[in-house]
């Protein structure tokens, strides 16, 4: 991988874009390396999948905006049908994601931080969806996933002003979940996270994010009710039910 780095840590798996030179825009390249990452297994000790920028200013600032020039309509939107289904490859994984945004994340850049569950910020976070600057829109997934993250009348305001958000301003609005005062404060909230994810049933956690990721659908409360089900019939909900009963601690074998 080139444009990208994967590391694993002992509870976690970290992806870094890795373009500071150009505020980790995203470019073609970018997005073939995160699609194998999202399509291929992760090491079964990671409990939690983090995102973040390489260097001091960016998280990303967009999508590689050099890419666009040459481009015609038709493949331009496939550009955009490509990048949501990269992104919605990462939205439904099995394990939770989590995006620690550190300066810029601007458009493309933001909608992948809108693509994780979670987004942790630190305090020199600024946000926002500058493409009707450029005259175009939002196109992965930034008109869907804002509305719904801070609501219809917020995410058209700014939208069409491109207004940024400061990380208070992003907290206040829903856009982001947590502030952290730097990236090494980012970094412990993180390893604090998946430690407590890592003494869960791996099972569990898989049957909760799928049902929570259909909040506010149709069909969600029957997910519920149909993971409920599959977590009841596991070893794990014994091993839980029987632990809690003995008095000790559970060992769960993530089955
Ligand atoms: C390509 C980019 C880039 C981008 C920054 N760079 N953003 N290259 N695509 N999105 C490059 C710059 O050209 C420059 O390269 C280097 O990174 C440093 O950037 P500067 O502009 O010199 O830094 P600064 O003055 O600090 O300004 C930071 C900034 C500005 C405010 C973030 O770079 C900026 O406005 N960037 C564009 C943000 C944007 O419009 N994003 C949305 C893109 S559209 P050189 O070689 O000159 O050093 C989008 C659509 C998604 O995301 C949907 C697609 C389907």
């Amino acid at each position: 991988m080139n444009s990208i780095v994967l590391t694993h840590h002992s509870d976690y798996s970290l992806i870094t874009i890795n373009r500071p030179q150009a505020l980790n825009a995203l470019n073609a390249e970018v997005f073939s390396e995160l699609d194998s990452v999202f399509s291929g297994p992760l090491p079964e000790t990671s409990r939690l999948l983090v995102i973040t920028g390489s260097g001091e200013k960016a998280f990303a600032a967009g999508a590689d905006i050099t890419e666009f020039s040459d481009l015609s309509g038709p493949a331009a939107r496939e550009l955009s049908r490509r990048g949501q289904i990269i992104f919605d490859k990462l939205s439904t994984l099995s394990i939770p994601t989590l995006a620690l945004v550190h300066g810029y994340a601007l458009g493309g850049g933001l909608e992948l931080a809108l693509a994780c569950q979670i987004r942790v910020v630190t305090k020199k976070a600024v946000m926002g969806l500058p493409e009707l600057n450029l005259a175009l829109i939002p196109g992965y997934g930034g008109t869907q996933r804002m509305a719904s993250l801070i609501g219809k009348g917020k995410a058209i305001y700014y939208t069409l002003t491109s207004e940024n958000m400061d990380a208070e301003t992003a907290v206040q609005a829903g856009l982001a979940d947590f502030v952290v005062e730097d990236q090494d404060a980012g970094v412990a909230f993180i390893e604090k996270f998946a430690k407590k994810l890592s003494f869960k049933s791996a099972v569990s956690i898989g049957l909760a994010l799928s049902a929570i990721e259909q909040s506010g659908t149709a069909g969600g409360f029957e997910k519920e009710s149909d993971n409920f089900q599959k977590a009841f019939e596991t070893e794990d909900m014994k091993e839980g039910v029987g632990a809690f009963l003995e008095k000790r601690k559970p060992v769960f074998k993530h089955r």
